[in-house]
């Protein structure tokens, strides 16, 4: 589709110039200045840090609300999804633009099945890496190592090449996932198994080994299936733009995922989640302080953060971190586990929704603030949690990437800047220089 309806023109003085620029309008209401022409009609470029106020695109995929905490995924509520359908399907969803028919749902399974073993030759890659190594370097090293081991669409059969592509990349990095937990734990790879469903393969992978079998709880299957759904896109966050930058050099899908994992590595988008388990162990040790921890927040000479709080889209609470609380409980619960964390993470909640600083700023709770008490209760080490914030990304992170190379109105994106450097000046030779 990548159609908005044009629903009037502003007009800009500068000056004695004139200048008149499209309104265009979303399938959501929102609507938007066309400053396409902006510096031809006007000579004038515009300046928006961190594009607070920017669209870099049209885009089908996802529709967010943040004023009323409403995250759509073509068109379906994610509420729906995550109580209804499997994250395998939603990757499909994302990906192709529809629900998949039982068919289409069967071939891309089978798809994911035939590509989930990594060539033998990637196994050794492990080996050389440090034993304190991130699994973020690691994923984000392996992914675009495939690069070398399977070939560029070549573009003869789009949709059938983009399907292989697609899965290949799906089932392949959560084998890479999987694998670099085993190098880290000092435990044999264990392999994908074709019996098993996307989600169940991955707690296999990950938590059996040959001396204990591994119970794989179809609960867990469960949890595990939302967590990825609810990750699985958000429009045109950090880690998507950079794979859309990226992609829009025309370089392959994995280099361009692998841009995408560097950036969700970082603590204020993806690493959030690891940040906010080490935020709330710091409380812990710090005798259940939440107060000095939100004052520590609140004071702008410290960079400290509340981690799992605020968002640049979401003015409410996120929707995503509603049902991950409540999906907390019920995993807790079916591992028959306390955790001291969630309660102080309750506590730091309760509290900061009810300090002005938070209220007058509208931060909530985001999708990381409760998910690592999740992964934590699975037996996930803290740092493979964005690991696993990757996993559920990656289909959102592959249909940008698509649409972005199917955009009618594509182009290299290549920002401008407002210069504030030195005036033009000449080279001093060495011996001249005082
Ligand atoms: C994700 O974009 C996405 O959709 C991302 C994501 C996705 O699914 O892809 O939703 C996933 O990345 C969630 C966010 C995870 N990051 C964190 O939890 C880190 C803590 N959050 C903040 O760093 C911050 O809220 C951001 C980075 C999420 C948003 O940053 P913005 O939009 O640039 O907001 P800002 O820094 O301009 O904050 C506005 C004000 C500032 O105070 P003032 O200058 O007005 O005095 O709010 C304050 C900020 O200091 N503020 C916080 C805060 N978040 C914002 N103060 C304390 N703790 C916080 N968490």
């Amino acid at each position: 589709m990548l159609e908005a309806r044009h629903v009037g023109s502003a007009e800009l003085r500068i000056g004695d110039r004139v200048c008149h620029l499209p309104i265009l309008e979303g399938n959501g209401g929102e609507r938007v200045l066309d400053i396409r022409r902006l510096r031809a009609d006007c000579g004038m470029t515009t300046l928006d840090y961190g594009y607070a106020n920017t669209a870099s695109c049209k885009s089908d995929i996802t529709y967010l609300n943040g004023e009323e905490g409403v995250l759509l995924y073509r068109g379906y509520p994610i509420e729906e999804l995550a109580e209804k359908s499997r994250f395998v399907e939603v990757a499909y969803l994302l990906v192709h633009g529809s629900l998949p028919t039982r068919k289409e749902h069967d071939r891309f399974s089978d798809l994911l099945n035939r590509h989930s073993l990594l060539h033998e030759d990637m196994t050794h890659f492990f080996y050389r890496y440090p034993e304190h190594a991130h699994p973020m370097a690691i994923l984000s090293a392996m992914v675009v190592s495939l690069s070398t081991f399977y070939p560029e669409l070549s573009g003869n059969d789009v949709d059938e090449e983009l399907d292989i592509t697609t899965t290949r990349l799906l089932s392949k990095m959560r084998t890479i996932a999987a694998f670099s937990y085993k190098k880290t734990a000092g435990e044999p790879f264990v392999y994908p198994r074709h019996d098993l469903s996307y989600c169940a393969n991955f707690l296999n992978m990950m938590f059996s080994s040959p001396v204990s079998p591994y119970e794989i709880k179809p609960e867990l299957v469960k949890a595990l299936n939302v967590l990825l759904i609810l990750h699985a896109d958000h429009e045109q966050n950090c880690s998507t733009s950079a794979v859309r930058l990226v992609g829009s050099a025309r370089v392959n899908l994995y280099a361009a995922v692998s841009s995408g994992i560097c950036a969700l590595w970082g603590p204020l988008h993806g690493g959030a989640n690891q940040m906010v388990i080490e935020m709330l162990e710091g409380i812990a040790r710090d005798g259940g302080d939440v107060k000095k921890c939100i004052e520590r927040a609140k004071d702008r000479r410290d960079p400290f953060r509340l981690y799992g709080f605020g968002h640049r889209v979401y003015k409410t609470y996120d929707p995503r971190a509603r049902i991950i609380k409540n999906t907390c409980h019920e995993v807790l619960q079916v591992l028959n586990k306390k955790d001291p964390l969630l309660d102080i993470a309750r506590e730091l909640e309760a509290r900061a929704l009810e300090d002005d600083f938070f209220i007058e700023r509208r931060l909530y709770p985001n999708v990381d603030f409760y998910s690592g008490i999740i992964y934590r209760a699975m037996g996930f080490p803290t740092e493979m949690f964005t690991v696993f914030f990757a996993l559920g990304r990656l289909p959102g992170w592959i249909a940008h990437w698509k649409e972005s190379l199917e955009d009618p109105e594509f182009r290299i994106q290549r920002p401008r800047q407002v210069y504030t450097g030195p005036n033009l000046r000449h080279y001093v030779p060495l011996d001249k220089r005082s």
